[in-house]
C-alpha cells in the first residue's frame, strides 16, 4: 500500500502511521491450490486458480462445504496445501509459517478477548509483536476512529452489540495494516438488518484502506453487492470467477444460474425447434451457434434460464408462452413477485415472475408469460455449460 492510498485515513493528528510503506505489490494468487484432508478421498479445495489483484475485494461465495473456508486457510497457512501453489505478490507463501504471511483474518466468531477492553483487544496482536505502548495507542484510536468505535475503547466486549462487537475484530485486523485481510463469515452472528449496514461499511472500509481483501460467505446477495469480483465455488471446484455484473448477466454454467440471483433464474428443458425453442405456444429465438452446439452434443432439447424481471406478462386471454397460475403473491411495494405453476416442456413447473407493483394479480389467477427475446440464458442439456453468448 503505498502512502497516498491511506491518506484519507488520516485524522487530524495525522498519524495513523503507515510506517510500513508495503513495497510489494499484494496480489493473491492460487495456482492450482489443492488441499486434500487426511483420509478424504477427494480434494476438498481442487486445483483452485484465481489471480487476486492488488487492492481487489474478492469473493468466495459457494454452499456449506464447497471448499471456502479450506481455501482461505490455505491462503492464511492454516491448512497445508497438498499440490500447486500459493503466492502473495511475488512471494510464494505455500508452505511459509502464517505468522509470515502479512495477512489479517477476520473470523465469524469474533474471538474478543473477554477480560480486555476493546483497546486491549484491539493493540493485543501489536503488543505480542513488541511494539511499544505509544505507538499501539496511537494505532489503535486512529483505528477506533475509522470504525466509530472511539467511545468504547475502554468497555468490555460484553457490554458491546453484536455490530460493535464485530467492529472490534475489524479493528484488530486494521491495526496490523496487513498485506493481505481475510474474512470467513464475519457477518453471520448479526441479525439481518445490521448484516445489511456492516457489510455496506467494509466495503466501504476496504475501498478507503486499499487492502487486498478475500471474503468468504456463502449469502449470494452479499457476494454481489461487497465484491469486486466474486468467485464461484462448488463441491471443491471453482465454478466462474467475474464481476457481480457479469456474473448475473452471463452465469458459465447452469449451477451458477441457478445459485446466483434472489429469486432464483427459473431454469426449464425446453425442446429444440427451428430457429429458437419452444416454449409454450410460442417459439423464443436463440442464436444459431447455441442451437449448434447443442445439436452437436446430440441433445434435443436446451435448459433455458429466465429471470424474474425477464418474462413478458399478458393475461388469461392471451396465447402467448405459457398459462401460469398463480399460487402466492409477494408484494415488495415497488415491484411484486409472483410464485406460480405452468406446464412447459411437458413437465410441471413452478415459475417465478416480477411483475410491477401496480400489477400484481391475484392469488388463483392465471397469467401467460413468454421469455422477452434477447433476454434468455441457454444452458446445454448435457454439459450444463452456457451455450448462448
Ligand atoms: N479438518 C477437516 N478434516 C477433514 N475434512 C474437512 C476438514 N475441514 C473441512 N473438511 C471438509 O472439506 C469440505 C470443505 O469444507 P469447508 O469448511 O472448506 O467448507 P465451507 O465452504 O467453508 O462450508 P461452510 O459454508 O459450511 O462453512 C467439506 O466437505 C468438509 O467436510
Ligand atoms: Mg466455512
Amino acid at each position: 500500500m503505498d502512502q497516498t492510498s491511506i491518506l484519507p485515513l488520516l485524522g487530524s493528528s495525522g498519524t495513523f502511521l503507515p510506517v510500513k510503506g508495503h513495497t510489494t505489490m499484494a496480489s493473491v494468487t492460487f495456482d492450482k491450490a489443492t488441499r486434500i484432508y487426511p483420509g478424504a478421498t477427494k480434494p476438498s479445495v481442487n486445483q483452485l486458480d484465481i489471480e487476486i489483484a492488488d487492492g481487489e475485494f474478492l469473493v468466495l461465495v459457494g454452499p456449506s462445504g464447497c471448499g471456502k473456508s479450506t481455501s482461505l486457510r490455505m491462503l492464511a497457512g492454516l491448512e497445508d496445501v497438498n499440490a500447486g501453489a500459493i503466492r502473495i505478490g511475488d512471494r510464494d507463501v505455500t508452505h511459509l509459517p502464517p505468522k509470515d504471511r502479512d495477512i489479517a483474518m477476520v473470523f465469524q466468531n469474533y474471538a474478543l478477548y473477554p477480560h480486555m477492553t476493546v483497546a486491549d483487544n484491539m493493540g493485543f496482536a501489536l503488543k505480542i509483536a513488541g511494539v511499544n505502548k505509544s505507538e499501539i495507542r496511537a494505532k489503535v484510536e486512529e483505528a477506533a476512529k475509522i470504525l466509530d468505535l472511539t467511545e468504547y475503547l475502554d468497555r468490555k466486549p460484553k457490554a458491546l452489540s453484536g455490530g460493535q462487537r464485530q467492529r472490534v475484530a475489524m479493528g484488530r485486523a486494521i491495526v496490523r495494516e496487513p498485506q493481505v485481510f481475510l474474512m470467513d463469515e464475519p457477518l453471520s452472528n448479526l441479525d439481518a438488518k445490521l448484516r445489511v449496514s456492516t457489510r455496506t461499511q467494509i466495503a466501504g472500509l476496504q475501498r478507503r484502506l486499499g487492502i487486498t481483501t478475500v471474503y468468504v460467505t456463502h449469502d449470494q446477495t452479499e457476494a454481489l453487492t461487497m465484491g469486486d469480483r466474486v468467485a464461484v465455488l462448488k463441491d471443491g471446484l471453482l465454478q466462474q470467477v467475474d464481476t457481480p455484473r457479469n456474473m448475473y448477466d452471463r452465469p458459465a454454467n447452469l449451477f451458477v444460474a441457478g445459485f446466483i440471483g434472489s429469486p432464483a433464474m427459473n431454469l426449464i428443458e425446453v425442446p429444440i425447434t427451428e430457429g429458437g425453442v419452444k416454449f409454450g405456444n410460442s417459439i423464443v429465438p436463440v442464436s444459431r451457434d447455441a442451437l449448434a452446439t447443442a445439436a452437436a452434443n446430440g441433445d434435443t432439447t436446451v435448459v433455458v434460464g429466465v429471470r424474474p424481471e425477464h418474462f413478458d406478462v399478458s393475461g388469461a386471454t392471451s396465447k402467448d408462452g405459457v398459462a401460469v397460475t398463480v399460487n402466492v403473491v409477494e408484494e415488495l411495494g415497488s415491484d411484486g413477485f409472483v410464485y406460480g405453476s405452468t406446464r412447459v416442456g411437458g413437465e410441471d413447473k413452478d415459475i417465478v415472475i416480477r411483475v410491477g407493483g401496480r400489477e400484481i394479480p391475484a392469488k388463483g389467477s392465471t397469467l401467460h408469460v413468454v421469455p422477452r427475446a434477447g433476454e434468455l440464458h441457454v444452458f446445454s442439456k448435457s454439459t450444463e455449460q452456457r451455450i448462448s453468448e
